[in-house]
């Protein structure tokens, strides 16, 4: 049989049991309002009035949010290292794949009917690995999740924490994990691998394993049913032990045509040029991640707006798409003969002689000369022979 609201009734007792003041509270708070929903008003009444009673320290130390005693910092650098944000319902804009949104909403209802799953001797700890190459939407899908569910998103800085003088990285964990219990809500260890790299790793290997064990000690203590994410660039790097804490696992590839469409248009928005060939646009964006687009949009508008026109210019948009895929394979391009012929190589038709001229407002004679001929020093060690290319 399922007992009514343990969730909160277990919380209540863990805070109290750690002396967490702060949580008791919160929780006894978040279980009046579940008693009123139910029709148990007197119930909910004397628990609000017994909350009205509470000690002023705790009324008092307690801030809007609901969270006691200020952000944890780091004693070394007095950095925080919890970001505390609440990101707005619907104010998160996001495309998956299909099967990716499919999981991420399993998850969401994994949390929503946590206590009928548990009920059921069927629920999973609540927490979920995203993991990918940088830019394909991690750090935004721990948004979107908090913002669905409506609960503030609590990031941890991994870098702050793992900056700090040796030893202190536990310490900082504590606090963190401490603090994030006190009420609902959702943490996010950022840039994960940071904490988590495999325990052989050949640097500084005594400091990361007391931290690696450090957090698995602090996963291991939160409660099942406290949201946890994680996000990792680097999914290779981590310890299987911190897998196996994840019972969700979330891959974010980079997009697919299909994907990279949806992506552009809505990121060009009334910007985009009217005649724009979108199927090249995608085609050719083959192996640019979210926030690339992202990147190449924004430019582009900004571009547009400078000269006062409404529309993105449609080589222009193909030349920072095709810029930013040499500053990614780590072409510096640092003259502009470099530039042009990295342009031409990248695809002859979309930059034909007369295309670049315009672009660079050049005559094409004087295109024509920065491609035949060997004008940039470094052109043939930036240079990619493309197949296409005449
Ligand atoms: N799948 C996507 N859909 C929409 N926007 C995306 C997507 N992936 C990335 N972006 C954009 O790129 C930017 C960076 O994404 P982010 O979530 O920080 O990447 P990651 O954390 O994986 O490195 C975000 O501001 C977001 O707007
Ligand atoms: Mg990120």
């Amino acid at each position: 049989m399922s007992f009514p609201h343990l969730s909160e009734i277990l919380k209540i007792l863990d805070g109290a049991l750690r002396s967490n003041a702060s949580m008791s509270s919160n929780y006894a708070g978040l279980l009046a309002d579940k008693l009123e929903q139910d029709g148990e008003r007197e119930i909910a009444g004397r628990i609000r009035e017994r909350l009205a009673r509470a000690p002023a320290a705790v009324a008092h130390a307690q801030d809007a949010s609901g969270f006691v005693g200020g952000l944890p910092v780091d004693n070394e650098s007095r950095l925080d290292t919890l970001d505390v944000s609440t990101p707005p319902r619907g104010s998160i804009h996001l495309c998956l794949p299909g099967g990716t949104a499919k999981r991420i909403d399993e998850f969401l209802q994994s949390v929503r009917h946590y206590d009928r799953l548990r009920a059921a001797g069927a629920a999973m700890p609540l927490r979920m690995l995203l993991y990918g190459a940088p830019g394909t939407g991690k750090t935004q899908s721990a948004r979107w999740i908090a913002s669905e569910l409506g609960l503030p998103l609590l990031t941890a800085r991994c870098d702050t924490l793992v900056s700090s003088l040796l030893g202190q990285t536990s310490k900082n964990l504590r606090r963190i994990f401490d603090y994030v219990e006190q009420r609902p809500c959702v943490l996010f260890l950022d840039e994960f691998d940071a904490l988590a790299s495999a325990r052989g790793n050949e640097r500084d290997i005594g400091e990361l394993q007391r931290v690696v064990i450090a957090l698995l000690q602090n996963i291991d203590a939160l409660s099942d049913n406290t949201v946890l994410l994680a996000a990792s660039n680097h999914e290779k790097m981590l310890d299987p032990a911190v897998w196996r804490r994840f019972p969700f696992q979330l891959p974010l590839p980079l997009p697919d045509e299909a994907l990279r469409l949806e992506i552009w248009k809505s990121m060009l928005g009334s910007f985009a040029p009217e005649a724009l060939d979108w199927s090249a646009l995608s085609l050719k964006s083959e192996g640019a991640s979210g926030a690339t687009i992202e990147l190449v949009s924004l430019d582009a508008k900004r571009h547009a707006v400078f000269a006062g026109k409404a529309h993105v210019d449609e080589g222009e948009l193909f030349r920072r798409l095709s810029l930013s895929f040499a500053l990614t394979e780590g072409h510096s391009l640092a003259s502009l003969s470099d530039e042009i012929c990295w342009l031409r190589d990248w695809d002859t038709k979309i930059f034909s002689l007369r295309e670049l001229g315009r672009l660079y407002n050049v005559s094409t004679r004087q295109i024509n000369h920065y491609v035949q001929g060997d004008h940039g020093n470094s052109r043939k060690s930036t240079r990619k022979r493309s197949s296409q290319a005449q």
